[in-house]
């Protein structure tokens, strides 16, 4: 089976070479050229470990970069779309990239050629958009929708060994099709109608978020009532026998707000859709309405250790989770921008991975240091941003440090 991929992102690029690893043979296309150039010299253009040696193992045999949609859609059985879904300013998802995507290939694909849309799409859009977009343009083919669950930082591994694949289809060729692409991967494959198939990525995107907006609200709780030791009392509850050794405990924790490319768009799409429909989410809107106040908040609070504006802060971890280098809508990004807005002026940072693309995307009057010591060594006050690892026991390193913890990370807890 031809496969064709268009869009070389996280979520594109692994699906090129996740297919192209099980022994299909891969097209991609992405209309960044810099993009192309620098996977066909062997370089993942983010970090994501696992794809450097699937990129080495498959480029020039099963995995190819076509110079253009046409040449890449050429033949194929299927077609992935793994384009990017941001948001409008009304909240819902911008669906431009993806129709214009799928618009570069309609003149080419055969006509049993399945279109698949992997890009995350909220619940309605294949069915109202997407498809009647197709058949405007005189074109019948098979049309599905596959939500993607793979987390940053683990593309590689979430991707390889899925705990449930999803296919939303109105007919028997897709079914059949994405049936067949998705035998070599032992995880249940469930087969639904293309609202339910939208719905369960949101379903899953929105939980998290809530479970991240409900212990930030105890946390700021917790701070109201004082005396109150948050981080262990959240360990604590993850003793829960119905909790414990469940992954989803990492979401279940305070911090400075979810961030990221998706769940910060995700919300505020399945939002949209709701409110277009006349119905409102209550819980979704707290949720909402709690993140995008966590990074004023957090910045109010480091600012009042900080105290004078002279004052030099640090900011340690600027990506929007450990062990990632993505910083789309990082709250790093929101705390510095509040602290700069107050009139802090003396910011230095530090990260682990994300330093370049920080300093690309966000273009800050701020100081990037070589290493968290070296802020540690320069401010008096520093922030904990993002909880990687190697940040872990600082607080100890330098003692005379004002450190404040936004992410509940540092310290020592002892079990009596
Ligand atoms: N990042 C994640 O963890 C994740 C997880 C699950 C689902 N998703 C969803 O998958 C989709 C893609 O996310 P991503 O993080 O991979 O985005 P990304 O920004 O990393 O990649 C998108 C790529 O599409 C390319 N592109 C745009 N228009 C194109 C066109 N017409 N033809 C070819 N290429 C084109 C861009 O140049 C870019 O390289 C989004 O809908 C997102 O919500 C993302």
């Amino acid at each position: 089976m031809r496969i064709a991929v268009f869009g070389l992102g996280f979520v594109g690029l692994t699906t090129a070479l996740g297919f192209a690893d099980k022994g299909f043979t891969v097209c991609g296309y992405d209309i960044n050229k810099e993009r192309c150039a620098e996977i066909s010299c062997g370089k993942v253009p983010f970090f994501e470990p696992g794809m450097d040696d699937a990129l080495a193992r498959n480029f020039g045999k099963a995995f190819t970069i076509a110079d253009s949609a046409i040449d890449a859609a050429y033949k194929s059985d299927i077609c992935f779309f793994c384009v990017g879904t941001p948001g409008l300013p009304d909240g819902s998802a911008d669906l431009s990239y993806m129709l214009f995507a799928i618009d570069s290939v309609l003149e080419i694909v055969s006509k049993d050629c399945v279109l698949v849309v992997k890009s995350t799409i909220p619940p309605g859009t294949l069915n109202e958009r997407v498809t009647p977009h197709v058949r405007a343009k005189g074109v019948y083919n098979p049309v599905a929708v596959n939500p993607e669950f793979l987390r940053e930082g683990k593309c590689w591994e979430d991707f390889m060994n899925p705990d449930r694949i999803v296919c939303g289809v109105s007919d028997d060729t897709a079914k059949d099709v994405l049936a067949e692409l998705y035998k070599p991967f032992s995880a249940p494959l469930h087969i639904v109608e293309p609202n339910t198939a939208e719905f369960i990525k949101y379903l899953s995107n929105s939980l998290l978020a809530s479970l991240i907006s409900y212990s930030n609200e105890m946390a700021l709780l917790a701070d109201a009532v004082g005396d109150i030791d948050t981080a262990r009392a959240f360990r604590i509850l993850h003793e829960d026998r119905r909790l414990a050794g469940a992954g989803i405990n990492t979401y279940i924790y305070p911090g400075c707000g979810y961030g990221g490319y998706c769940l910060p768009k995700d919300t505020a799409a399945l939002d949209a859709v709701a409110r277009n429909r006349g119905f409102i989410p209550r819980i979704l809107e707290g949720v909402i309405s709690l993140n995008n106040e966590m990074p004023e908040r957090t910045a109010r609070k480091i600012a009042r250790v900080a105290g004078e504006k002279t004052e030099k802060i640090g900011i340690l971890g600027l990506s929007f989770k450990p062990g990632s280098d993505d910083v789309r809508d990082s709250p790093a990004a929101k705390i510095i921008a509040a602290l700069i807005q107050e009139g802090y002026i003396n910011i230095y940072t530090y990260d682990p991975l994300a330093m370049r693309e920080f300093q690309n995307t966000y273009r800050l009057p701020i100081t990037y240091c070589t290493s968290a010591q070296e802020v540690c060594e320069t401010c008096d006050t520093v922030a904990l941003v993002t909880a990687w690892e190697e940040f872990k026991g600082i607080d100890r390193v330098f003692p005379d440090t004002c450190f404040v913890d936004c992410r509940y990370f540092l310290g020592n807890e002892v079990v009596i």
